[in-house]
């Protein structure tokens, strides 16, 4: 025997030729029953397998509850069309429990019969390409759902603006567009339409009707993928939307394979990057490890610059080469001998002409690492003063480069607040005001400043060597 479908609607019978057009197969009967509020439901259709309310129903005291307690439709599931609110209600007035199906306006037929086949027959939905049709013309509307319902799920729009409430929470993979609407018309739709996420790309074809030439052009430099004129042949719209929706596909699966490769690519670079940090730190180790004087002293240094750096406006990158630049400041050191390095006497103007080597030696040893040219830098100009009277070269303001006069400051902060053989580090007063001395004499006055700030926020004196 076949099963029926009683559907039962309220006045409006719209909605439910949608859904019965939808439904019906070779071994469903579909009857439809619109009432007002005298009518009652006739639920003697044999084999009732399921009744399809219209939520408006729930405004008419009484049918419900009779509903309910009929011997006949208590063995059919109970299905709703309304949304979560709308449920709650029913449950207050049916005494069986009722499934019921949020159904986002604009109505389509595939979602009704995909979420009745979800919940009754336990059915997987396809995920069909979803096609939303924007048209203030109904029959228009219904026309094209009808000739591409078979191989897509459409959803059906009649104005621009509902078009985007339903495209705020909905996916779509294409969508067709009347240029003539009353209020928001397709050009201004469009433009809204780009505007939500993930609808920057999704291709648009216009529908533009015959004698309008000039919107063709304005189309298609709106953005849109393509056009289609009205009046159509049926299969002229199948085979364009057919030909966007497989053209879209390869867009799709080419751009998610060059999101894998650059994902791979930044992956394998972020891996390169660690690396060169931690064998640039494993160096800087191993040249404070040489002078006894100097435990850590790299890597403070380069912390220090590295927040100088951030103070300044650096970006992230550019921080990070600062530390790099930092960390290997000394690197030349390296190229000095440790008796002289560690020396607990005074040095003789032999020795100290040695030590004032480093840096040429360490510009020496970085001059190969041409890729970042950056990481020499600070090597090679750390010694120079603001004032023109530092060494190697006697570079002066800002013919320094801006990285090695960060790092310059952030080393003479760093000695200062180092012990030595003879002293301890020196107390935070002392530091700031030999830095409040140096500035534009020995420090480039911006850095000296941003240190100075740095010491200020510094309440309880942890950046010293511990
Ligand atoms: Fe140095």
């Amino acid at each position: 025997m076949k099963k029926s479908i009683l559907l039962v609607g309220y006045k409006e019978h719209f909605i439910f030729n949608v859904i019965k057009s939808g439904l019906e197969r070779d071994d469903i009967l579909v009857e439809t029953q619109l009432l007002s509020e005298k009518s009652e439901i006739d639920d003697s259709l044999p084999g009732l397998w399921l009744v399809i309310l219209d939520k408006e129903l729930l405004s008419i005291t009484g049918l419900l509850p009779k509903l309910s307690e009929n011997a006949v439709a208590s063995d059919a599931s109970l299905f709703l069309v309304g949304s979560d609110e709308d449920l709650e209600l029913a449950s207050g007035i049916i005494s069986r429990e009722v499934i019921a199906a949020k159904f986002e306006k604009p109505l389509n037929i595939r979602s009704i019969s995909d979420a009745l086949n979800r919940e009754l027959l336990g059915t997987a939905v396809d995920d069909a390409v979803r096609i939303l049709v924007i048209d203030d013309d109904s029959t228009m509307l219904h026309f094209i759902e009808n000739l591409l319902s078979p191989a897509y799920s459409i959803y059906l729009a009649n104005s621009g603006e509902s078009a985007l409430s339903f495209l705020g929470s909905n996916r779509v993979d294409l969508i067709l567009l009347d240029v003539r609407m009353p209020n928001m018309d397709g050009f201004e739709t469009i433009t809204h339409i780009r505007k939500l996420k993930n609808l920057e790309s999704t291709p648009v074809v216009f529908l533009t009707a015959n004698d309008d030439l000039e919107a063709e052009a304005k189309c298609l430099s709106a953005g849109g993928a393509d056009f289609i004129r009205k009046p159509f042949l049926p299969e002229v719209l199948q085979l364009r939307v057919r030909n966007i929706i497989e053209l879209e596909k390869l867009r799709k699966s080419l751009s998610s394979e060059v999101d894998k490769k650059t994902r791979q690519v930044t992956e394998q670079k972020k891996q390169i990057e660690e690396l060169v940090v931690e064998i640039v730190q494993t160096l800087s180790g191993a040249i404070d490890a040489k002078d006894r004087y100097t435990n850590g002293h790299s890597l403070r240094v380069a912390h220090y610059s590295m927040e100088i750096a951030r103070r300044y406006g650096y970006s992230v990158e550019e921080q990070q080469s600062v530390f790099i630049a930092g960390l290997l400041h000394d690197v030349g050191k390296i190229g000095i001998s440790d008796a002289i390095l560690n020396k607990p006497d005074k040095l003789t103007d032999e020795e100290y002409a040695i030590i004032m080597t480093h840096p040429t030696i360490g510009a020496e040893i970085l001059k190969n690492v041409k890729s970042i040219p950056n990481f020499a830098i600070g090597a090679h100009w750390h010694h120079e003063r603001y004032d023109g009277k530092g060494y190697p070269d006697g570079l002066k303001g800002n013919e320094i480069p801006e990285i090695a006069r960060i790092i310059g400051v952030a080393d003479a902060y760093d000695t200062m607040a180092s012990t030595r053989s003879y002293r301890s580090y020196l107390p935070q007063d002392r530091i700031k005001k030999e830095i409040i001395e140096g500035r534009g004499k020995q420090f480039s006055p911006e850095f000296a400043d941003i240190m100075l700030q740095m010491i200020e926020e510094d309440t309880e004196y942890d950046m010293h060597e511990k």
